[in-house]
Formats: C-alpha cells, sequence, structure tokens
C-alpha cells in the first residue's frame, strides 16, 4: 500500500511541475514515505534520517525534507525534533496539499498536514508507475477492524472503497498500457462494499474488463471472506489461485485478545474450502509470535496451525507493542529473548514446509510471468508463477523479454526459489 501511495505522490508531484531526479545529490527535494506498522519498520527510518542527515547536513542551498505516511500520523510534530533537517510531515490523507506545502517550506516554514479524512481516495489520480509488468491498484484506503496490536486504523483512517466506476476506468488504462498483472489492494479487500458490488462482484468484474491480464489481491482478512470469493477465484482462469490469508496465531484465546473475530476453527474450515476448490492453490499468511499473555500452550498452538495448514510462505513478525493501540495497556510480558525463541521456532518450521512444497514443484511446468533479470546472473530471468513463487531460468538465445509468459519446466527448489528451463530451451543450472 506504501509503495502504491508512493506513486501516487509522485504522480502529484510531477502534475504540479516537480521533476523526478536519479541522483540524491540533483534533489532539492526529498520525500520519505514511511511504515509505522511495527517498531523494526519505524528503526529503518531513523537509520534512513540519520544517512540522509548526514548528506544534507553540509548542504548551502535550501532542501526540503519530509517525512510522509504512517510515522508522519503516528509521531506528528515529534518528527520535527527529532533533527532539525526535517521540515515537513504529512500524513497520508493530505498528499494532494504536498506541492503548495513544499512550496511553502522553501519560503522558510516548517509545515504538518496529518488531518485524516474519510472522503479522499485519490480516484482521479493514476499513480506514476515505474513497472511495465505489474501494476497495484488500490480499491479501498484505511481499515475499520482495529485488531488490537495494529496501528493502521490510526495513521490510515477508516475504511472508504473507492467507486466501481474509478476502479474500472484504470483497469482499462492499465490494459491500454500493456500491462501484464494487477494486484488489486486494500486493508481488508473482503469488506469491499460500493453501491451493490462487494469484493466477489468487482473481482469478477476486473476479471473480466482484463481477460489477458494476471488479477492478484491483498489482503484478505479471514473473518469476512466468503464461499463467493473463492467461487469467483474458481471461475476466472486470470485470477491467481494464490492467497494471502493473515491468521497471525493459531490459539483462539490469543486471536480473542486479538479482536480478530474468527476463530481456528472457522479459520481452517476456510483453507479446507479454498484447498477442495482451488486445486492448484497457494495460501501464504501472516503471524505474530510473543502476543501479550501468550503461553508456551498458545505458542505450540499455532505451530500446530501451520503444521496443519502447510502455508506455502508466510510473513513472521515478533510482537511490536505500537503506542495507542488497546494492545499498547497490556503487559508486555513475553520477554523479548523469548518471543525471538519462538520466532524463530515458527520460521524454521515455515521454511521446512515451503521448501517440501516447492520440492513437490520439480518436474512441473508453471507458465511464468518474466519481471526482470537474476539478482545473481545477467544470463537468467526471473519471474511469478501464478502462485506467486519466484522462478528462475536460462534466457540462452536471449530470446524472451520482460513481461513475456513462458512455460517453465521446473527442475530445482530452495524454501524460497524454484530454478527451471523453459521448455523448448533447455539448459542447466
Ligand atoms: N507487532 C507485530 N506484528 C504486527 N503486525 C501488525 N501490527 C503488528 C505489531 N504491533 C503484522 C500483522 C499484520 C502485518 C501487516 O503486520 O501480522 O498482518
Ligand atoms: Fe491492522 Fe487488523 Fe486492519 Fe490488518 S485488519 S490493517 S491487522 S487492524
Amino acid at each position: 500500500m506504501n509503495l502504491n501511495d508512493t506513486e501516487l505522490i509522485k504522480s502529484i508531484m510531477i502534475e504540479a511541475g516537480f521533476e523526478i531526479v536519479d541522483e540524491f545529490n540533483k534533489a532539492d527535494v526529498i520525500l520519505l514515505n514511511t511504515c509505522s506498522v511495527r517498531e523494526h519498520a519505524t528503526e529503518r527510518v531513523h537509520n534512513i534520517i540519520g544517512n540522509i542527515y548526514s548528506k544534507i547536513k553540509n548542504r548551502k542551498y535550501k532542501t526540503v525534507f519530509g517525512i510522509l505516511g504512517c510515522m508522519a500520523k503516528h509521531y506528528g510534530d515529534e518528527m520535527f525534533l527529532y533533527t532539525n533537517i526535517v521540515n515537513l510531515v504529512v500524513g497520508v490523507d493530505e498528499y494532494r496539499k504536498l506541492p503548495d506545502l513544499v512550496k511553502e517550506c522553501f519560503e522558510g516554514e516548517n509545515k504538518i498536514a496529518i488531518d485524516l479524512n474519510t472522503k479522499e481516495d485519490y480516484n482521479d489520480i493514476i499513480p506514476f508507475r515505474k513497472s511495465t509488468i505489474s501494476a497495484w491498484l488500490t480499491i479501498m484506503r484505511g481499515c475499520n477492524n482495529f485488531c488490537s496490536y495494529c496501528v493502521v486504523p490510526y495513521v490510515r483512517g477508516s475504511e472508504r472503497s473507492r467507486s466501481v466506476d474509478s476502479i474500472l476506468k484504470e483497469v482499462s488504462y492499465l490494459v491500454d498500457n500493456d500491462i501484464k498483472e494487477i494486484t488489486l489492494l486494500g486493508q481488508n479487500v473482503n469488506n469491499y462494499s460500493y453501491n451493490d458490488f462487494d469484493f466477489p462482484k468487482l473481482l469478477g468484474t476486473v476479471a473480466d474488463t482484463a481477460p489477458d491480464i494476471r488479477i492478484r489481491f491483498i489482503t484478505s482478512h479471514p473473518k469476512n471472506m466468503t464461499s463467493e470469493l473463492i467461487d469467483t477465484i474458481a471461475k476466472y482462469d486470470n485470477i491467481c489461485n494464490y492467497i494471502h490469508l493473515p491468521v497471525q496465531s493459531g490459539s483462539d484465546r490469543i486471536l480473542e485478545k486479538m479482536n480478530r473475530k474468527y476463530t481456528t476453527e472457522h479459520y481452517l474450515s476456510l483453507v479446507n474450502e479454498i484447498k477442495d476448490k482451488l486445486p492448484s492453490n497457494a495460501i501464504s499468511t501472516d503471524i505474530i509470535a510473543g502476543y501479550p499473555s501468550e503461553t508456551l500452550e498458545d505458542h505450540q498452538a499455532t505451530l500446530d496451525l501451520i503444521k496443519e495448514v502447510r502455508f506455502t510462505s508466510a510473513f513472521m513478525f515478533r510482537y511490536s507493542p505500537r503506542k495507542g493501540t488497546k494492545a499498547f495497556n497490556e503487559i508486555n510480558d513475553v520477554p523479548e529473548a523469548e518471543k525471538i525463541r519462538r520466532l524463530n521456532e515458527i520460521i524454521n518450521l515455515q521454511i521446512q514446509i515451503s521448501e517440501e512444497i516447492n520440492t513437490a514443484k520439480i518436474k512441473n511446468i508453471y507458465p511464468v510471468l518474466i519481471e526482470g533479470t537474476s539478482k545473481k546472473s545477467y544470463n537468467q530471468l526471473k519471474g511469478k508463477s501464478e502462485l506467486f513463487d519466484t522462478v528462475v531460468f536460462c534466457n540462452r538465445k536471449n530470446k524472451y523479454k520482460i513481461g513475456d509468459k513462458v512455460p517453465v519446466k521446473i527442475v530445482d527448489a530452495t524454501n524460497k526459489t524454484l530454478k527451471g528451463y523453459i521448455i523448448e530451451n533447455k539448459c542447466e543450472f
């Protein structure tokens, strides 16, 4: 969501006459879009601010340095105190004001704009996208779920769905621009609601509007994922059978404390329905280790659930108290070292499962959308399978280019990557 917001910000700035430069030293406006979902994310931002400080502190000319996004709202004008180089702080619903605020900063004032605005959906702005292959498309903003550990509803505001018309316009624009993959974005897409459109209906309509484009979506909240959604995914070839379904914990007691509003029984019934209706499928998840009061029994329940579901991949975090959330008032009683131990146990289990799932894909052939060259070798290409696997393969005769979809036979696998060859172009790894 933040990456897509950055594209939106670029678009707003370019429209107002600003230019994006390719070198840091050429920039007299620096805008840093930030995340505050976990402490680790904010620590990284503090490091980046420190780096930027050392690069610009001796500048003889005025530089506007703005902190944008979730940290702007979370920390407010504390950001000005942090170093004397930050002179602009702008939250997620105030980006339209950016060009004017930057100009005012050049006149010498520090500026802050962090109000939330449930009416703001940036409907009319086409994000400035770098990728010519994949596009994020925000269908809703904000969140009303108030999971007890999560700062998102406070920094991104209440949920609002974009109009169907504006979404479909953007889809058509992406089709015209030869994009190959669209990912619909929302904190909880299953809550999408606009006139008589719910999410399954919107998803089907997007798939009809862009029949040759791969359609993905994130994120689904298990509490309102429906059979209709799974049926819609099954019905359309161009909707990827990859579902990100954050479970957070395998303990019903902890799920209740987290205010997740579902039980593990409900979660597992969704997983079974997905596996029944989508024979080729990938389910990934988010997990938090060491939530306040989590016992060894609760932790074991999470490990058991991971074993039962067999996620293809997972984003795994240790609990990080966020000021302003309900859980912040609870005693953060799992010691940090124990949180790390539990997290490592979860990670190791998941690595093993991912490796087993990937190894079972050896000898299969998957259509892969080429996204670029492999980091390790220019002779190798990398891309994504429908199930969101990263696949690396040779391009020996330089026959294929970014954006092509090619059949790749898998010959090797790790927990993170599949390796193979394009079937009419065999080569060794
Ligand atoms: N501590 C740890 N993880 C968190 N997440 C959100 N808030 C916290 C927190 N306070 C994780 C959840 C969510 C993902 C985006 O970030 O797993 O699904
Ligand atoms: Fe945070 Fe829960 Fe909303 Fe996700 S659904 S953004 S975890 S409050």
